[in-house]
């Protein structure tokens, strides 16, 4: 039975492929090592044990997710991140959340934006095709399929002010002080490094430029269709496959403080589907497959999951929730 939603076919999961990452891999193999292997209600679950690797490494906090390798996912995995991306795009509650940061911020004439992990370009084409921006923006990512579906995107709807840039390295490519705003939005719960990506933010901005920093507290996600225990226990796997730091925007305003930057705007919203899911659809139908091929769930326990989780938005029974935190911060 599917979510009720206009917008998703649900995906049927079926065997898990081959893995599409030596960096998957890796993590499957340390998975294989730390995990504990649960047997409950019928199905396996892989897990890792990320308290106590919290706990061993303090500074490192990050897993590899599907975020940091995208251009090793197969056509099927990649199509539906993109049409995440996408959808996420234009999902109302998301995309107000978007605009409230971009509406406190007063851009000078001209101004020169840059958008670190651009994706398909959602943000940068947003912001480039806004009423009243006059400057030029320039979407940057790790990932050449992404970047190309972003500079697609753009020439399709006829936006000119806006570039897209592939790099490996994740750096942007501009010079120092050369931006006016600096926008990092889902990016950063993503990375390997989020003090390498605040670095890079900081050496572009101009000395009266600001840095947004959007994201989801994914550490507070829930997907609840009525056994709490499981439900908890699949996000919290779904979250190791898809979300490298699930703390870190309770960790920003350190980061921030430590590097002598001054944070000038937080906001945060809950983003909150009771009865019929939609935004949370999307999310566990598109990436579920992907934590099942990533080892992390047993293919059919993954799937009986999703069977609730349907039947739970099919009957006006689903809750689901995950706060979504802006900040403005001025280098
Ligand atoms: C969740 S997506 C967000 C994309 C876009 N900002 C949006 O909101 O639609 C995260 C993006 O970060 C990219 N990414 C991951 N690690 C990166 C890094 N170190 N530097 C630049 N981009 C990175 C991924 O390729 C992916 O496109």
């Amino acid at each position: 039975m599917p979510f009720r939603t206009n917008r998703f076919r649900p995906v049927s999961i079926g065997a898990a492929p081959a893995l599409h990452a030596a960096s998957q891999r890796a993590l499957i193999e340390r998975s294989a090592r730390q995990a504990s292997r649960r047997q409950r209600s019928g199905f396996v679950l892989y897990r890792h044990i990320t308290t106590a690797r919290l706990e061993e490494h303090d500074e490192a906090r990050t897993m590899p997710d599907i975020f940091q390798s995208i251009d090793d996912l197969d056509a099927a995995s990649l199509q539906r991140v993109i049409d995440r991306l996408e959808f996420r795009g234009t999902y109302a509650p998301f995309v107000a959340m978007r605009e409230a940061y971009l509406d406190r911020l007063d851009l000078p004439p001209g101004a020169k934006v840059c958008e670190l992990g651009c994706g398909t370009g959602v943000v940068s084409r947003a912001i480039a095709s806004r009423r009243g921006f006059d400057g030029t923006v320039q979407g940057t990512d790790l990932s050449e399929a992404l970047v190309a579906e972003a500079r697609e995107r753009a020439r399709t709807e006829g936006i000119e002010n806006v570039v897209f840039r592939a790099e490996p390295s994740g750096l942007s490519g501009k010079a120092d002080n050369s931006c006016d705003l600096v926008v990092i939005h889902t990016l950063i719960s993503h990375v390997a490094d989020p003090a390498a990506v605040l670095a890079e933010a900081m050496r572009i901005a101009s000395p009266s430029a600001r840095i947004v920093i959007f994201d989801g507290d994914y550490a507070s996600l829930t997907c609840h269709a009525g056994r709490p225990a499981k439900d908890a226990e699949v996000v919290e796997t779904l979250l190791e496959a898809i979300v490298a730091n699930p703390h870190i925007m309770r960790e920003i305003p350190g980061m921030l403080v430590d590097r002598g930057i001054s944070l000038e705007w937080a906001h945060a919203d809950v983003l909150m589907e009771a009865g019929h899911a939609d935004f949370f659809a999307s999310l566990v139908e598109s990436y579920i497959p992907m934590a099942v091929r990533a080892g992390l769930l047993e293919t059919s326990g993954a799937e009986d999951w999703l069977h609730q989780q349907r039947a739970a938005s099919e009957s006006g029974r689903f809750y689901g929730s995950c706060n979504f935190v802006s900040y403005i911060a001025r280098a």
